[in-house]
Order: C-alpha cells, then structure tokens, then sequence
C-alpha cells in the first residue's frame, strides 16, 4: 500500500505524544528520565554519497567501492553508496553505477542511492538498488539551485519516480534539505518544514531525514523543529542529517536522541561531505564521533568506531588530506569510550 501513511492526519499519534511523551521528554531534560534509549540506535553512513560529492578531486572507483566495502563491516545499519543524478550536476559520483555493481552487498546492511528523478530511477533499477532518496529542501531558492525546481514542482516530479520505486518493492526516504537555515533565505521556520515533509508522506515516502544542509543550526533550533515535527510524525520515520561547520553537530545529535528519542542519524566517517549547492556548508557530523558520542551517554550501539576510523583513514589518504573528525586524529587505542565509573 503506497500511500498508507497516515498517522500524521490521524491526530491519534499527536494525542498520545501531548499526554506521555511530553513528560517523558521533560524528565529527560531535566536529567529524571531514563538514561538511555533501550531502541538500538541506526546509523546511516553517508560518506561515500554526501561525502564524495562535494570533493573537488573525483576519488577514482576502485577506491569508492574499498570505502564502501570498509564500511559495510563497520556495524552500520544503512550505507548511502551513490547518487544517480545528473552528471553534469554532480561529476564526483558519475560513476555510481559502476559502484553499486562492484560492491560486496553484506546481508543486513542496506545501500541506498539518491534518485532525483524517473532516469535516476531506471539507472538505480539496473543495478539493484532497492532503497532511494528523493531529496528537496524547505526553502524555495536552495531548492532551485539544487535540483533546478521549486519546493511544489519538486513534489510534482517526486511522484512517478515514488510510484515506481514502490511497485518495485523499494523503500523509498525523503530527504528534506535547509531544515533550520538555508544558504539564500536564512532562518526557516519549522513550519516551512512541516508543510514539506507531510507531502512527502502523502506521496508515500517511507521515511524522512532533516537536513541541517548548512550545519548552522545549535540545540535550540533542533528543540524548535523537533517540537513541530516530532508530535505529527512517527519517531521511528525521523532521522536526523547534520552537518557540521559550526560544530554543534554532535550537541544536536545528542539533543535529538536524549530529549526526542530521535534513534537515526546520517553521518559520514570522517567528518567528510558536504553539499556543492550549498556555499559554506563544511562536512557531515563524522560517523566515529556520532557513535562515541551516543555510546558515552548509554546508547545502545552496534558500530565498530575503530572501523569506521579504519575506513575514514583509508579514503584520507586518496583525499590526501586532514580529516575533520575528532576521533580520526587520536590514536585509535584511545579512542575506546571506556564508562563513566
Ligand atoms: P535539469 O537540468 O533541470 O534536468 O536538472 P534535465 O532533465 O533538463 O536534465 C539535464 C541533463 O541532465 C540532461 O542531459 C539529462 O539527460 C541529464 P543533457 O541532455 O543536457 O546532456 N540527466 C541525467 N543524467 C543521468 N541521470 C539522471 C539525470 N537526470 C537528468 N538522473 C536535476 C535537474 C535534478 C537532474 C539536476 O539538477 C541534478 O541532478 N541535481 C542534483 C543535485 C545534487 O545531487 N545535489 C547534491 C545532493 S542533495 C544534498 O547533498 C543534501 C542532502 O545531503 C541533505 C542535506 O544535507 O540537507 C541530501
Ligand atoms: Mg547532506
């Protein structure tokens, strides 16, 4: 059933999140509620898809799919392998194809591609991709200097290529950019960003990842667009995409789970990544500190850091330069969290 998702109309999820979760959330900020999030936590690595496309040097293939291959030994739940999209738009992934036919596909790992488009969708299709991303944004210009459309026509074309993607038995995420900020407009309302993401539920998105495109947004800016968002929307279909250049990420990260119970976050190992349409946006939050983070506050984690730190290492090297992460630059016999006593 495509276009089941209808939790957010209901206002049955609103009334139980007003009456309980509100307190529990509470509890939480005022450090009386559970310590940690019993869920496991979904880390959703997208290094080798954010990460690789705003690099000025295009990585040559045999290197992408080592990253992946490292990655996917790593604990994570998803790894974003590609992007089918223009060329011409994005030439650093160009070869995306040629990465999801020579990769190592490990049972319980998911690989997902960004489709902007129904030809995004046949190349997907072709080489067995079964989960994609539809991506827009919240405000109207970033949007257009992205994917050449505004918000609505956005969704308009988003049709066919969900319709599709669902009679193919895909999972399908919808990737909402410039959540907090946006590089042409400033501060967005998370109303803005309400309106966005409930059409995309009403195409029949599985799924939906905040991004903080430009990773301006502090813990107060997650606060107010959780507020809004996280009543009307299943927790269990939120994830949150940070950014890092003004190196709240991490703080937001732990604001999201700790006070929201938000449960998956898109990182890349490293700390690389960012958005070629977004002027001053630095890299995604890194993977290896994302999970030192969580781990240190009791979450409950399968990923490996010293893996993802392998991984991070490796591609550096075809990067040639310094990475951004914390815990890449630290020798990795210390980069164990090892308990509060
Ligand atoms: P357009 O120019 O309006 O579309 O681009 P078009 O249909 O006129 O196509 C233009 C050319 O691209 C044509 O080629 C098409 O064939 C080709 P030409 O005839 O001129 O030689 N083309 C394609 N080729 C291969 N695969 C395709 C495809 N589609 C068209 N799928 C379009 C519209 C959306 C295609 C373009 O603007 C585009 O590809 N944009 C992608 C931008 C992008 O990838 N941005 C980064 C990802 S978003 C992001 O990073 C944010 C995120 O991380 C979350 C966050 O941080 O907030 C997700
Ligand atoms: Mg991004």
């Amino acid at each position: 059933m495509p276009f089941a998702n209808t939790e957010h109309r209901t206002g049955l999820y609103r009334q139980a999140w007003s009456k309980e979760a509100a307190v529990e959330r509470r509890m939480m900020r005022e450090g009386n509620g559970p310590k940690a999030n019993a869920a496991v936590i979904r880390i959703v690595e997208v290094g080798p898809r954010d990460g690789l496309q705003n690099e000025s040097d295009v990585v040559p293939t045999e290197a992408k799919v080592a990253f992946v291959d490292a990655l996917s030994k790593s604990g994570v739940a998803e790894i974003e392998a590609g992007s089918f999209v223009s060329p011409r738009a994005v030439p650093q992934l160009a070869d995306s194809d040629e990465v999801f036919r020579r990769i190592e596909r490990l049972p319980g790992v998911i690989y997902s591609a960004l489709v902007p488009n129904e030809r995004g969708l046949e190349r997907a299709r072709a080489v067995g991709v079964n989960k994609i991303a539809v991506f827009t944004a919240a405000s109207d210009l970033f949007t257009q200097r992205n994917i050449n459309c505004a918000i609505d026509e956005s969704i308009k074309r988003f049709r066919p290529v969900v319709f599709g993607a669902k009679r193919d038995d895909m999972t399908v995420r919808g990737y909402v950019s410039t959540v907090t900020h946006c590089p042409f407009e400033g501060v967005v309302q998370p109303s803005q960003v309400l309106d966005v993401v409930l059409q995309l539920l009403d195409l029949g998105v599985d799924e939906i990842s905040l991004g903080d495109t430009v990773g301006k947004a502090a813990p107060r800016d997650i606060r107010k667009l959780l507020d809004e968002i996280v009543p009307r929307i299943n927790r269990s279909r939120l994830s949150l995409h940070v950014h890092d250049t003004c190196g709240m990420a991490v703080a937001n990260v732990l604001t999201a789970w700790t006070e929201y119970s938000i449960e998956a976050f898109d990182t890349a190992a490293g700390g690389i990544g960012g958005c070629p349409y977004a002027p001053g946006a630095s890299g995604n939050v890194a993977t290896e500190d994302v999970v030192y983070a969580l781990k240190a506050s009791g979450a409950s984690l399968v990923v490996d850091e010293h893996k993802v730190i392998a991984a991070a290492r490796e591609i550096g090297k075809v990067l040639n330069r310094r990475l951004s992460s914390r815990l890449s630059q630290v020798q990795t016999e210390q980069t164990a969290y090892e308990g509060a006593a």
